[in-house]
C-alpha cells in the first residue's frame, strides 16, 4: 500500500527529475547523452525509493520491539504486585528475575499452580529463583521442592539463599552433573540420571534446565526419565514455550504421554502446562 509520504517523496523525485532534465537539455543537446543522464537518475530515484522504504520498515520493526517491551514490562510489574502478595511477608529481597531467572510473571504462574494442585513433592530442574518462590508456596502446604542443578556453584548460591529466607527445611538443591544419557538408542547429554533413582510419587515437574543450547532439544530426556516417577494427578511445567526447540520437545513428549493436555500460557517467554485428561476450569 503507498501512503501519503510515498506519494510525496514520489513528486518531489520527479520535480528533481524534471529541473535536472531540463537543465541537461540545454546543456547537453545531443539526445545520447540526454537519455543517458535520463536513466541515471531514473536509476537514482529508483535506489532512493528502495532505500527510503527499507528504512521505513526497519524504523516500524524498531517501534514494534518498543512497543513489544513496554508491554512486557508494564506485565512483569503486574505479575510482581500479584507474586508479593501471594508470597506473604518475605525475609528479604527476591534476587533478581529475568535474564537466567524465571520471569515475573513464570513466577506467578507458578504460584497459582502450587495453590491450586498442592503438590505434596515438586521436582524441578535448574535452580534459582524458581526454588525459592516454590519454597515460599510450600512451607505453609506440607510441600517438597527437589531441586536439580547441574552447576555446583548455582547449587551452593540457591542453598545459601533459601538459608537466608528460613525455606531450607522446605527444598533440597541436589548436584546432578551432566552427563551423556542413553534413551531408545539416542545419546543426549543431561542430568546425571542416578541421581534421581529414588524419585517416586512427583505431584508437580518444573522444567527450566538444563542450560545448553537455546534451539536444542537438550530437555527432552525430561519425560523419557521421569515419566514413571509422576504421580497420578501430576502436572508438568515448562518454561520458555515461547522457543521453538521446547514446542517440539513439548510435542515429542506428548506422543509418550497421549493421555496429558497441553495448555500453552501466553507469557512474555511462553510456557507450557501438561496435565492428564481434559482441562477442567476452575470453580468461580
Ligand atoms: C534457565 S536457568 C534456571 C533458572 C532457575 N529456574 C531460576 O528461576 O533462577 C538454567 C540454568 O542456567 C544456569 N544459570 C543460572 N544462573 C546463571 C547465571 N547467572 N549465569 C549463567 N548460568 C546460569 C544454571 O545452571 C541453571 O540451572
Amino acid at each position: 500500500m503507498l501512503t501519503r509520504k510515498d506519494i510525496l517523496v514520489f513528486i518531489v523525485g520527479l520535480i528533481v527529475y524534471s529541473v535536472i532534465a531540463l537543465i541537461a537539455y540545454n546543456v547537453l543537446p545531443d539526445v545520447a547523452s540526454f537519455m543517458a543522464i535520463g536513466a541515471a537518475l531514473g536509476i537514482l530515484i529508483v535506489l532512493s525509493l528502495v532505500i527510503y522504504r527499507r528504512m521505513n520498515a526497519f524504523q516500524i520493526d524498531v517501534f514494534h520491539k518498543l512497543q513489544q517491551q513496554a508491554d512486557d514490562n508494564s506485565r512483569h510489574t503486574e505479575s510482581l504486585f500479584s507474586l508479593i502478595a501471594l508470597l506473604g511477608p518475605l525475609k528479604r529481597p527476591l534476587p533478581p528475575m529475568r535474564r537466567w531467572a524465571i520471569a515475573p510473571d513464570f513466577a506467578t504462574l507458578l504460584v497459582s499452580l502450587l495453590l491450586e494442585h498442592r503438590p505434596r513433592l515438586v521436582v524441578e530442574l535448574g535452580t534459582g529463583t524458581s526454588t525459592l518462590v516454590a519454597s515460599y508456596c510450600l512451607q505453609h502446604r506440607e510441600g517438597k521442592i527437589k531441586s536439580f542443578e547441574n552447576d555446583a556453584h548455582f547449587a551452593q548460591q540457591s542453598r545459601e539463599s533459601l538459608q537466608e529466607h528460613g525455606l531450607a527445611d522446605f527444598a533440597e538443591v541436589i548436584v546432578a552433573p551432566l552427563k551423556p544419557t542413553e534413551i531408545n538408542g539416542t545419546s543426549w547429554i543431561w542430568y546425571d540420571v542416578s541421581t534421581m533413582q529414588n524419585l517416586q510419587n512427583i505431584d508437580m515437574l518444573i522444567v527450566d534446565g538444563p542450560e545448553l543450547d537455546i534451539r536444542g532439544h537438550h530437555r527432552y530426556p525430561a519425560l523419557p526419565v521421569l515419566l514413571s516417577a509422576l504421580s497420578e494427578n501430576a502436572i508438568v511445567v515448562v518454561d520458555d514455550y515461547k522457543r521453538k526447540g521446547e514446542q517440539e520437545i513439548v510435542e515429542m513428549w506428548l506422543k509418550l504421554m497421549p493421555d496429558f493436555t497441553l495448555e500453552a500460557v501466553e507469557n512474555t517467554r511462553g510456557a507450557a502446562v501438561l496435565r492428564r485428561g481434559r482441562r477442567v476450569p476452575p470453580a468461580a
